[in-house]
């Protein structure tokens, strides 16, 4: 007797030549124009000198252009090729775990030199800023994921390199810190006695561990006051939404080479830019008018800025230094608990996702870190990939929505973002099975 295995393709991938040649700008197709970011003494609407002490020129035109598409410089695409277009995985082995009719899809950023997505905006901020003339970057990291991948680009574009990681990931992840110093990156725990801001929450918490807020306050302290450094920031402005969509391009170059489109997009949201990234093209189809995808962004219950915070203007920081943005927000103050998806813990969403969610474009969850290592590590037994703790919000939406397909017998597609691998996330894993680890 003969038995037909039916075989399902797993991978998907491009060919070098089909890596996108422009970024998608979302502000083009917006039904109702973003608010902007205001001066925080006049509440008036910022020009781009108020920024240019922080960003070079090019970034500061790229936050606020109306163009729908950007063109991205060859130099950065060539720095791209080393590797992109990553692969788009069909999740067989997870499909067969849960017994879903849904067709489950990841596109794998977690191959990217860096570990994760945040090398696609920080090989052209690095770029840009070597193009003005700028030697020196200072950044903030929470996971250390940004960190990495800034110290990538800082080597590759011959720039230096200062990060402040956010106290909790510092002590959590050392070989992330090693990592980020062998590119010859400079890696201080924040808060730390280096800056106004963090010598001023270290008199009141001496045992602060930090938070992506007071990062940000020391590396934006460190380029306002010093002329030859520029900041650069990993997440939740327009220009870095802008980087990642080169995720979503490929992805729907991808579908397509798989026959099918999704019924939902789901990405972790952090600061909201490889929820963006994977997002932002296939919404702009939405916008158009010819999809009707669903987009869900999934943060953890210990840091609910879209589900639970307040629509108004507020800082991008702590100290209160950055000009205010219209954001979802728990507030500048709030201290996040120090959860291991480190990357996940900003009082803040981006202004163009927080715009989207008030405009009934995107839905939102929140899940406690348990329910989400749970998640990871069933992905991880079933398609062998141990993901970061960040991405597997993502994985816990898919699952559910997987498990929900077949509770109604619908073949459903679903797409998420798998953001970064936690292979430098192994003492939370340690944590998780030794069951130590709490909500
Ligand atoms: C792997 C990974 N995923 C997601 C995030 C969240 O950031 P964002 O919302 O900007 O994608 C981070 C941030 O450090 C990260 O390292």
């Amino acid at each position: 007797m003969t038995v037909t295995i039916s075989r399902t393709q797993r991978r998907f991938v491009l060919p070098e030549d089909r890596l996108p040649t422009h970024y998608v700008n979302i502000a083009a197709d917006l039904p109702v124009p973003l608010p902007p970011p205001l001066h925080p003494g006049t509440r008036e609407p910022i020009g781009p000198e108020m920024l240019a002490p922080l960003f070079p020129m090019a970034l500061i035109r790229q936050e606020v252009s109306p163009d729908a598409l950007v063109e991205i410089p060859e130099e950065v695409r060539e720095a791209y090729r080393s590797y992109r277009p990553t692969p788009l995985q069909r999740a067989t082995g997870l499909e067969r775990a849960l017994d879903t009719p849904a067709h489950i899809y990841f596109k794998n950023e977690s191959v990217s030199p860096a570990g994760s997505h945040k090398l696609n905006t920080a090989i052209p901020q690095a770029f840009y800023n070597r193009e003005e003339g700028i030697t020196r970057l200072a950044t903030e990291t929470g996971a250390g994921q940004w960190g990495s991948a800034l110290a990538i680009a800082g080597s590759m574009f011959g720039l230096d390199v200062d990060v402040f990681m956010v106290r909790v990931s510092y002590d959590q992840k050392p070989y992330r810190r090693s990592f980020i110093q062998s590119f010859g990156a400079d890696v201080v725990a924040s808060p730390s006695d280096r800056t106004n801001a963090g010598r001023a929450i270290l008199a009141a918490e001496p045992d602060s561990t930090g938070s992506l807020g007071i990062a940000i306050s020391e590396a934006v302290e460190v380029a306002a006051t010093n002329d030859d450094v520029k900041y650069s920031l990993g997440s939740v402005l327009n220009h870095v939404l802008l980087h990642q969509t080169v995720i979503g391009q490929e992805a729907m170059a991808q579908m397509e080479m798989a026959g099918e489109a999704p019924d939902i997009v789901i990405g972790c949201a952090g600061g909201g830019s490889n929820f963006a990234g994977i997002a932002f093209p296939f919404l702009r189809d939405r916008l158009r008018g010819s999809s009707s995808t669903r987009f869900l962004a999934v943060e953890p219950a210990s840091c609910p800025s879209l589900t639970q915070g307040e629509y108004r203007y507020d800082f991008g920081d702590t100290a209160g230094t950055t000009p205010l943005l219209k954001m979802h927000t728990l507030g500048n103050d709030f201290r996040p608990a120090p959860i291991h998806a480190g990357g996940l813990r900003y009082h803040g969403m981006a202004p163009l996702i927080s715009h989207l969610y008030d405009l009934g474009l995107l839905e939102a969850r929140a899940y406690p870190q348990t329910t989400c290592f749970d998640a990871a590590l069933q992905f991880a037994r079933a398609e062998g990939i141990v993901p970061a703790p960040e991405s597997s919000h993502a994985i816990r939406a898919a699952i559910d929505e997987a498990l929900d397909a077949r509770e109604a017998g619908e073949q459903r597609v679903i797409l998420f973002n798998l953001s970064g691998h936690g292979l430098f996330d192994m003492a939370a894993y340690d944590a998780y099975l030794a069951g130590t680890l709490t909500d």
